[in-house]
């Protein structure tokens, strides 16, 4: 390399590994997303069948990004051309750069909501509020122009400071001290929810064990939840693998991260349902739940606005640390392959998502500003939400396993593994490769073929 390539950074332990992966996969999928899948299509039957995606899906592709990653220590572009130097092969990380920004333009905006939610709790504005209330206040703070765009921009410019620190001063510094403040806030929540007399009901949405809603659709959808949760397909991995020390045992990190994550899901359910049960309020998805149920929930109860304000935080520890995970693709994608600085790279990256963002910000709502305009019958948010995460990821993820599969050496992918015959994992590395060869890309195709309506499974 040139001589103005400096040294490059790396994680100071495995300790650090863990918190920067966990922080990625932690995220607003855990709070606004897992919790009501599981509680609606079978609570722990889903849960199992949960488990088992993560374990032949996620957990393989996983792994696989780790060693792209951690052997090329590049970014998600440069780790496939110095892989497999001049094939195309490369373009996943191309296609990884650009999920990256689809996702933040409407991540941010979400995360943008919920910064502000902290605020308008800690103030009491969710006092005693009615229905129509909480209404009003969500219309506020989403469809009206300005408030969610300065929001989305405070949110770049946090994510964007944090990330010019750099990866140890940085990423692995905001990881270390915050996920543990994540997770003492949710054991808060979770024993006040717990205490509330309709505690049994909302634990029963969450976890009664229901087969019978296990249909093949629903499996799909615990695949797709397995790939957005984990953070993969998209070379968030491989970026922060390229990061890894060397001696990480990055198998046993991977199901140490995957179980992590999942407990964080289910201490979220915890902690909303049995509160929405108690209130006699109907448990939703998405914005319903976490901008106006919750609030409306959590502030009936005796130091409710303070309760409100650590789950509003808690949600933004999440959404910030899985951000950090998201606009570091582009980031290490433009100084290494580009020639920028640090700096300027995440200067440029925060513009171009503040930019596009807007579009997404400008059309949350029907009746936002721009709600109106469809293409390909989408407005501009759900549309960046699908070409994600229903295309790009599951897409990004087959190539993933497919390079790994066939295209890699297999005995580097066991010494990488093993950490050049230091780990005795090696029965367990030759059941990998074959659930990576055969079973992976086989649901991977699957699950594509349905979420774009090619094949109709039910
Ligand atoms: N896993 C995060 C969540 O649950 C979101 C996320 C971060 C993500 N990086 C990603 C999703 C990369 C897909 C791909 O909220």
């Amino acid at each position: 390399m040139e001589s103005h390539h400096k040294v490059r950074e790396k994680f100071s332990s495995g300790l650090a590994v863990f918190f920067a992966t966990l922080g990625s996969a932690v995220g607003l999928g855990n709070i606004w997303k897992f919790p009501y899948l599981t509680g609606e299509n079978g609570g722990g039957a889903f849960l199992f069948v949960y488990l088992i995606c993560v374990f032949f899906i996620g957990l393989p592709v996983m792994i696989a990004e780790f060693y792209v990653g951690r052997k090329a220590r590049q970014n998600a572009v440069g780790a496939f051309d110095k892989l497999a130097p001049g094939s195309p092969w490369k373009v996943i990380g191309f296609m990884g750069v650009l999920a990256s920004y689809l996702i933040m333009f409407f991540y941010s905006c979400v995360a943008g909501w919920v910064y502000a939610y902290i605020f308008k709790a800690l103030r009491g504005d969710f006092t005693a509020i009615t229905t129509e209330g909480v209404q009003s206040i969500f219309g506020q703070a989403v469809v009206s122009p300005l408030p969610p765009l300065v929001w989305q921009w405070i949110v770049l410019a946090v994510v964007a400071i944090i990330l010019i620190c750099g990866v140890q001063k940085g990423i692995e510094r905001i990881t270390k001290t915050l996920l543990p403040v994540l997770f003492l806030l949710i054991i808060i929540c979770d024993i006040r929810s717990l205490t509330l007399s309709g505690a049994r009901e909302g634990l029963d949405f969450l976890f009664r064990v229901d087969f019978s809603k296990i249909t093949p659709p629903v499996i799909l959808t615990a695949l797709g939840l397995a790939f957005f949760k984990l953070s993969l397909g998209m070379g968030c991995m491989i970026t922060y693998a390229s990061y890894f020390t060397e001696n990480n045992n990055m198998i046993a990190n991977s199901a140490r991260v995957a179980l992590s994550d999942t407990i964080v899901s289910l201490l979220a359910g915890i902690a909303i349902f049995p509160a929405v049960f108690s209130f006699g309020m109907q448990p939703g998805a998405g914005p319903g739940l976490l901008f106006m149920t919750i609030p409306m929930v959590f502030s009936q109860l005796p130091f409710g606005n303070i309760l409100l304000t650590a789950f509003f935080i808690l949600s933004s520890i999440a959404a910030t640390t899985a951000m950090l995970s998201l606009v570091e693709v582009p980031v290490v994608y433009w100084s290494e392959q580009r020639g920028l600085s640090r700096t300027k790279s995440v200067i440029l990256n925060t513009i171009i998502i503040a930019a596009f963002g807007v579009l997404a910000t400008l059309s949350a709502d029907k009746t936002s500003l721009l709600g109106n305009i469809q293409i390909f019958g989408k407005g501009f948010f759900d549309l960046f939400d699908y070409i994600s995460s229903n295309i790009l990821l599951p897409v990004g993820g087959l190539l993933i396993v497919m390079f790994v599969g066939y295209v890699v050496k297999q005995d580097d992918y066991i010494r990488e593994l093993t950490n050049h015959g230091t780990l005795n994992n090696k029965p367990l590395i030759q059941s990998l490769i074959f659930v990576t060869k055969y079973i992976t890309p086989i649901l991977l195709v699957l699950v594509f073929l349905n979420s774009v309506g090619l094949i109709k499974l039910n």
